[in-house]
């Protein structure tokens, strides 16, 4: 039984994950409503938020779960994230470590994306998930999130490569400051999508990124200043009759975007992937969903979107990556005898 601890940004999050059955429970604390005033996460409010918290929250776990008796192992994100808020997950994990007697495994934030969409093939088939896995490799995913736009292969030994990334701003960044353009709130993502569904995907054509085949990289910044554009020949009264269209351009090419380089990477020279996933925050858009979908149809592969409590920060895929990862060693009690954080940890 693994006890998983996450507070990487703004969500104090814990998961318990038993191989044999998967998720036996999961509880969250958001923050959004404490940052959203300001636009974004505040890093240091979002630090007193988990130290408030985490405790309350473990206390409770531990009355409403009675698996919590028979935890082996303790999971904590060990990076990338705030700083601060890392020290609070990682203090904690290595106090019930220590406490328990337990071996303490620190997960890459970003891997634990790239692992979430295999929960749900776990789920259904928990005995026979091995097996499973197999037919579903090589697998290219891509994770969206506010801080990150990747896309990664990993292989039939579930070595994770880096395709590519954004050279500028992430998919849900782009969102989030074109919102904030639009004088829409934080977070952007879920609100362009619901302002934009009454609008048209063709009134607004907005750039869609680096076109080259050759190039897997995404490029969002050129997008932003392009809306910013079109906002400042307006007048005022025009962004907000035309507010659902604007969001509905927007939207779309930021959805192109990835799609376009999603499908460069399944037809290029690694057409071997036997699936496709969609991880982090951004995954959360039905546009999104839906075109991804589509194209894997078309590939003729299973998709695999992470379940929408498993797109944003969460507990329950650091939990599995702690299981499934290979990458992963046991820190606790070895040569490093500190968990460090590690706000840049590299991702293989
Ligand atoms: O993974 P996440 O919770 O946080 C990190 O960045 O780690 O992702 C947050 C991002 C934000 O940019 C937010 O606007 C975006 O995910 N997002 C969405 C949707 N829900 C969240 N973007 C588009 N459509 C959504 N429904």
């Amino acid at each position: 039984m693994i006890l998983a601890i996450e507070t990487s940004c703004d969500e104090t999050a814990l998961a318990l994950f038993d191989p044999a059955r998967g998720l036996t429970a999961e509880w969250v604390h958001s923050q959004i409503a404490l940052h959203e005033r300001y636009g974004g996460v505040v890093p240091d409010l979002a630090t007193r938020e988990h130290l408030r918290t985490l405790a309350p929250l473990l206390a409770r776990a531990r009355e409403e779960s009675d698996q919590f008796a028979t935890v082996n192992q303790v999971a904590v994100t060990q990076g990338p994230g705030l700083a601060g808020c890392l020290a609070i997950g990682t203090a904690a994990a290595k106090a019930l470590a220590l406490a328990l007697g337990k071996p303490l495994i620190g997960v890459n934030h970003l891997r634990g994306h790239a692992f979430s969409p295999f929960v749900s093939v776990h789920a259904e088939h928990p005995a026979v998930f091995n097996a499973a896995l197999q037919t579903l490799l090589p697998h290219l995913g891509l994770i969206v999130s506010g801080g990150n736009t990747l896309l990664f292969s990993l292989d039939e030994n579930l070595r994770l490569r880096v395709l590519s990334t954004t050279r500028d701003d992430a998919a849900g960044e782009a969102l989030d400051k074109g919102a904030k353009l639009l004088g829409l709130g934080y977070p952007g993502g879920p609100l362009i999508e619901k302002r934009g569904a009454a609008g048209r995907v063709d009134a607004y054509d907005f750039p869609r990124g680096i076109g080259q085949r050759s190039e897997l990289d995404f490029s969002f910044s050129g997008l932003k200043t392009s809306l910013r554009y079109q906002i400042e020949k307006m007048e005022a009264r025009a962004v907000e009759n035309e507010l659902a269209n604007l969001c509905a351009s927007y939207q779309q090419a930021v959805v192109d975007a990835l799609v376009r380089k999603a499908t460069f990477a399944l037809r290029g020279g690694e057409s071997r992937f036997r699936s496709l996933g969609l991880s982090g925050g951004v995954a959360n858009n039905r546009i999104l969903r839906e075109a991804f979908g589509t194209l894997a149809r078309k590939q003729g592969i299973p998709f695999l979107p992470a379940q929408s409590q498993h797109t944003g920060d969460n507990a329950g895929m650091i939990a599995f990556a702690a299981w499934i990862d290979p990458t992963l060693e046991e820190l606790w009690g070895t040569a490093r005898a500190s968990l460090e954080i590690e706000p840049s940890l590299p991702l293989c």
